[in-house]
């Protein structure tokens, strides 16, 4: 069962009723529940049975220190994308032999400071950029372990903005030039070639596009080895989807569109396709965020206004783009549901925030709970890809985020300030 629950007509964080979350800490708030993280990542963890693999969390999908902390605890390793989040991920306790740096577009200071720290590997993503690494690893007179990203075309099925494995994708080396890429990498001095690395996109929902990716990345390997180019490692990506529809049932509750109904679970897909990549004899890593902190999260934001015009009915809430940017920026579907459940009557209604948009809404044309001003509305899987893509747009102030460990609340992020917008 889920941490994040009704009892009867409360919706609890564990122990906590979200309702006085609200009343203690403010709206808008994230609301997080340690035990659903520790929860999640054993689960994949388990997936592996007796197999060795190392489970880098990307802490592009949320990283705030007390939440790095937990991941870095259960002795995952680190998914990065800048060398901001090397240093996060560094000050969070991971170990610094287990970070992975990825990213199109990584500038010679971030390099360097990967350099310096020693980092497992560079997931190069083009040839300018290898050159860009040979040379400063040269210059600082130390080898650079390297995995070229591989883009084997092939289509995750997800969102276009987070569809990362076409060739009509910025991310990766086509696979058809994989060989001479990697022909030309065992020529540099500096350069120490280890793997192969993948990620197809994010929130992919079937198993196939995995399976696909992991025969193809073992067919390249087997290529790359005829050509006498040695690979023994893996880095599989992430991507696993969540369900963001129906993700808790009540009977007061609306039913959601189906979409979402019987999604594979992470430990699913791992069991697909790691027999398929263990054949090459290569150590597997893999790479999930979302999957790992998604569902233990949740956007908590307070009624302001109900209105009406001829068309539509609005819910006026505190929360808005600038604190959750998913539903605007994908139409990403979030489950709404209230704190307290005090009725059985639905209504119709867009969920919209404060700011000077139209596009600054939650839902669109929602059947919600029948709600009026100050009641509290949670949004659920609200974990991933949420706190970390917040802003100070039209002059507002950063949610604060507290973590709920059993009927312990700590805030992990206090509010801003005023004066923090200067
Ligand atoms: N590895 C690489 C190289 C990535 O680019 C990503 C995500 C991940 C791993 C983790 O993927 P996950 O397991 O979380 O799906 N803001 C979007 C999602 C962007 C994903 C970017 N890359 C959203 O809110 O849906």
């Amino acid at each position: 069962m889920s941490s994040i629950c009704y009892k009867e007509n409360m919706l609890m964080c564990e122990e906590v009723p979200f309702i006085d979350l609200a009343e203690e800490y403010g709206t808008p708030l994230y609301v997080y529940s340690k035990n659903q993280i520790i929860k999640n990542f054993r689960s994949l963890k388990a997936a592996f049975g007796e197999s060795g693999h190392t489970i880098c969390y990307a802490l592009k999908a949320n990283s705030n220190p007390a939440i790095l902390k937990i991941f870095a605890e259960e002795g995952a390793g680190a998914d990065i994308v800048s060398a901001g989040e090397l240093y996060l991920a560094l000050k969070a306790g991971f170990s610094p032999n287990k970070p992975a740096f990825a990213g199109v577009g990584k500038r010679d200071d971030e390099i360097e400071y990967a350099l310096q720290k020693n980092i497992f590997a560079f997931n190069v993503e083009s040839v300018q950029e290898l050159q860009a690494i040979s040379r400063l690893a040269m210059r600082a007179n130390v080898r650079a372990r390297i995995s070229f990203r591989i883009n084997p075309h092939i289509d995750a099925q997800s969102h276009p903005y987070i569809t990362t494995g076409l060739h009509t994708n910025k991310f990766g080396i086509e696979d058809t030039q994989a060989l001479e890429v990697y022909r030309y990498a065992a020529t540099l001095p500096a350069i120490d070639i280890i793997g192969i690395h993948t990620h197809i996109g994010s929130q992919i929902i079937k198993v196939e596009p995995f399976v696909d990716t992991a025969r193809s990345v073992a067919g390249l390997i087997g290529k790359l080895r005829e050509a006498g180019i040695v690979i023994r490692h893996i880095d599989f990506g992430g991507g696993f989807g969540v369900k963001y529809f129906n993700a808790l049932q009540h009977e007061a509750l609306p039913i959601e569109d189906q979409a979402h109904a019987g999604i594979p679970s992470p430990a699913d897909i791992i069991k697909a396709v790691l027999p398929i990549l263990l054949e090459t004899g290569c150590s597997v890593w893999i790479e999930p965020g979302r999957s790992l902190i998604a569902d233990a999260g949740v956007f908590v934001t307070k009624v302001l206004y109900t209105k009406e015009t001829s068309a539509k009915k609005f819910v006026v809430v505190d929360g808005a783009m600038n604190d959750l940017l998913r539903p605007s920026l994908y139409g990403a579907h979030h489950q709404i549901v209230p704190a307290v459940i005090n009725t059985y009557e639905h209504r119709q209604v867009d969920v919209v925030g404060p700011i000077c948009e139209s596009g600054d809404f939650f839902a669109k044309d929602r059947m919600l709970a029948k709600v009026g001003p100050g009641e509290v509305l949670a949004l659920l899987t609200a974990g991933a890809y949420g706190f970390v893509n917040t802003s100070n747009y039209n002059g507002r102030l950063r949610p604060a985020e507290v973590m709920v460990n059993g009927e312990r609340v700590r805030v992990i992020r206090p509010r801003q300030t005023f004066e923090e917008l200067i």
